[in-house]
């Protein structure tokens, strides 16, 4: 049974995992989260440094975690792409150092693949035929999945302008809470009336594309809403509270009329996005209405990490897939 080496770089987070036949045997992340916290935003050259101090450590870590050493290793995976250009470019070096020096063959993952992936280590192999939903800081998409070491990915639709969880970031920034906005906006909205603010649906009208997604519409409605209040009342738990309200019955909203339209019965929520527990819960609600199965990876699961890339690598080393030439390259815009 190979051990995979896995390790993800793609944005702010220095993520390894080690995974055998569909198991997390340990791993490690390291976040350079804060550094970025004044700028409002990842600062590539911050984040390509932060993981070149971190690849290493995270790597002995999660060796230490599984209880084994590097000449237990049979393969390695490291994100190809898409991503922060240097970002990728740092764990994709460590990955291949890491297949030259042990010997063993190296992969070349796509991130959005991890994303998907990730998912069969929590809950087994994936069915013939699923949706996916991804929801992540860089990407909003809705896929149609078969065997991922083999099958195309069918692309259902993505997000026409900002993705869902950047969309998240920037309206908590003009709500005055901290990066990153996600969690911020779930934490705020407890305390909210998601009915406070009927907030945009945008792209569910009847003309719409289905599947398509746009964000930034949704983002200039909260700003114009907040502007227009700015009188120092500004209810900032319902006005969160009710934008991710928009965005969870959005998506949910979407991925489900996926479901139907191509007789799929299980529908995989992943990506940052993912984490958060209104999106969590009405996807849950909405797929029991649909007899749908939803398969959903524990939040610490959906945010970046390494586990998701050694995921990939465990499907496509198990599936004999010929393993990438230490020559390939990074791809920061890498389609799936
Ligand atoms: O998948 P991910 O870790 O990185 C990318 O591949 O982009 O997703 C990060 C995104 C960020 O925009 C972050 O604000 C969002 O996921 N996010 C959340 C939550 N946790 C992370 N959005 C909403 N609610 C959350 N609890
Ligand atoms: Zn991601």
């Amino acid at each position: 049974m190979p051990v995979v080496l896995g390790i993800e770089t793609s944005c702010d987070e220095t993520g390894v995992g080690i995974v055998a036949d569909g198991v997390l045997l340990g791993d490690a992340l390291a976040t350079s989260m804060d550094e970025h916290a004044r700028f409002g935003g990842v600062v590539p050259e911050i984040a390509a440094r932060a993981h070149l101090h971190a690849v290493t450590p995270m790597v002995r870590h999660a060796l230490d975690r599984a209880g084994i050493g590097f000449g237990d290793i049979d393969a390695v995976a490291a994100t190809a792409g898409p991503g922060l250009a240097t970002a990728v470019q740092v764990g994709l070096a460590a990955g291949k150092a890491y297949a030259l020096s042990l010997g063993v063959p190296l992969y070349g993952v796509h991130h959005l693949a991890g994303h998907a992936a990730v998912d069969t280590l929590e809950h087994g192999p994936l069915p013939d035929r699923c949706v996916a939903l991804i929801v992540s800081g860089g990407h909003t998409s809705l896929l149609l999945l078969g065997d991922l070491a083999r099958d195309p990915v069918v692309h259902l639709g993505d997000t026409v302008d900002d993705a869902a969880g950047e969309a998240f970031d920037k309206v908590a920034r003009l709500l005055g809470l901290p990066y990153p906005g996600g969690p911020a906006i779930d934490h705020t909205a407890r305390d909210g009336n998601p009915t406070a603010i009927a907030f945009p649906r945008p792209m569910t009208g009847p003309h719409d594309p289905p599947y398509r997604f746009s964000f930034s519409g949704l983002k200039t409605a909260v700003a114009r809403w907040v502007e227009k209040h700015d009188d120092g009342a500004v209810p900032v738990a319902d006005v969160a509270a009710s934008f991710q309200e928009a965005v969870a019955d959005t998506v949910t909203r979407k991925a489900l009329a996926a479901c139907r339209d191509h007789q799929v019965d299980t529908l995989l929520l992943v990506g940052g996005v993912a984490a958060n527990s209104r999106v969590r819960a009405l996807a849950e609600h909405r797929c029991a209405d649909a007899g749908v199965r939803l398969r959903v990876p524990s939040p610490r699961l959906c945010t970046d990490n390494g586990a998701m890339i050694a995921a990939v690598g465990d499907l496509l080393i198990r599936a004999d897939v010929t393993p990438d030439r230490l020559d390939l390259g990074a791809d920061p815009s890498a389609v799936l």
